[in-house]
């Protein structure tokens, strides 16, 4: 480095050239080299700042006029780099504050996906009924409702259940009160049937979902309350194979349809003649296994032909009109669908167990 200046006896018009450049590109290239940006417009302020023809950089060529010939070379050199080192690094502030700013949320984003709310799933056995209901309604069926709290004309008598007919202890009722008459707690949907047919006169064909009660221990297998849907079709000259068809569309729309069904003679007060449905056991193709105890099938409903006695006793003529009805366990075609091993788990509500059926839905 010439040190012919040191001390600065280098002419008066230009006193410490030399040196004054050399601190002055120093100085800036420090400040340079610690710029910032955060948006590319403040980047572009700073290229205005320090390379536009009235900036730091650019006005510091016009000092060089004044460096005298011998130290042009270095000092030349030198401004060139900061000129350089300034354009790349004001160039690189204004990429990053680009790309910060392509990446950056906008305040208002109307095209944004929104965030999803926790949502919750229907109940399973919703969601049975709801298939139960779906499948009879391609066939005409519409849904009728009655009340859980019941009187023992709807439950039991009006449905051919003589008093002190041991065919009521089949299904053991929680009673409310026994006075005058007896109010309680339906043990099935059947009630249903006798309010319609009260106050309708046939054509009638509905479905009747609901709650019922009964007085049982709870179990894995067993529960003081359950659900229910019965249906009920009467008209001019229904049969008994009518009933079948039906059910036959039903099940294998409800467990494909591949399904086999088959009826066994059954007994209930209220329908005559009476039977039991099985379908072929779908986990085992019909071939038997632990789940069907190696029957290979298994029960799903009840059903039989409207009693002529219960006709007469809801005021419909039963020389004029037939019917049939069936009753099935919304829980028990729930457990085939899904095989729940424990019939409490319907009523626990624990979400690990009802968010399984978020697929279902
Ligand atoms: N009510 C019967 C029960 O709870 C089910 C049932 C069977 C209903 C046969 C019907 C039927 O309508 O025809 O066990």
């Amino acid at each position: 480095m010439p040190g012919n200046n040191a001390g600065g006896f280098k002419g008066s018009t230009v006193p410490h050239t030399y040196h004054y450049m050399i601190d002055k590109i120093n100085a800036l290239k420090a400040e340079i080299e610690n710029l910032t940006a955060s948006t590319p417009e403040e980047a572009e302020q700073l290229r205005i700042k320090y390379l536009s023809k009235k900036g730091s950089v650019s006005l510091l060529f016009n000092d060089f006029r004044t460096v005298p010939a011998e130290e042009k070379r270095e000092v030349g050199q030198l401004l060139n780099q900061l000129k350089n080192m300034a354009t790349e690094k004001i160039n690189l502030l204004k990429q990053q504050a680009a790309s910060t700013a392509d990446n950056a949320p906008a305040d208002i984003d109307l095209t944004r996906t929104a965030t999803r709310l926790p949502l919750g799933t229907r109940h399973p056995l919703s969601l049975v009924k709801n298939e139960i209901i779906d499948i009879f309604g391609r066939m005409g069926f519409t849904i009728a409702e009655g009340p859980e709290i019941e009187d023992d004309w709807h439950v039991f008598s009006s449905l051919n259940f003589p008093p002190d007919h041991p065919a009521r202890d089949m299904q053991d009722t929680f009673f409310i009160s026994r006075n005058p008459v007896d109010v309680l707690l339906r043990t099935h949907t059947s009630s249903v049937q006798t309010r319609v047919m009260e106050n309708t006169q046939p054509p009638i064909r509905i479905v009747c979902p609901g709650r019922v009660y009964r007085n049982e221990a709870i179990s894995a297998r067993a529960h003081c309350f359950f659900h229910q849907v019965e249906g009920l079709y009467i008209d001019r000259n229904v049969s008994f194979a009518d009933l079948k068809q039906a059910l036959l569309y039903f099940a294998r729309q409800m467990f494909g349809p591949e399904t086999k069904i088959r009826l066994r003679p059954s007994y209930f007060p209220f329908t005559e003649p009476s039977a039991e449905m099985d379908i072929s056991c779908d986990l085992c193709g019909g071939k038997g296994c632990a789940f069907c105890k190696g029957t290979g099938w298994v029960e799903i409903l009840g059903c039989g032909m409207v009693d002529p006695n219960v006709l007469e006793s809801c005021g419909i003529d039963s020389k004029e009109f037939t019917g049939y009805a069936f009753g099935m366990g919304v829980e028990r075609i729930a457990n085939l669908k899904y095989r729940v091993k424990d019939l409490r788990m319907f009523s626990e509500n624990d979400l690990r167990f009802l968010r399984e059926f978020e697929a279902a839905h």
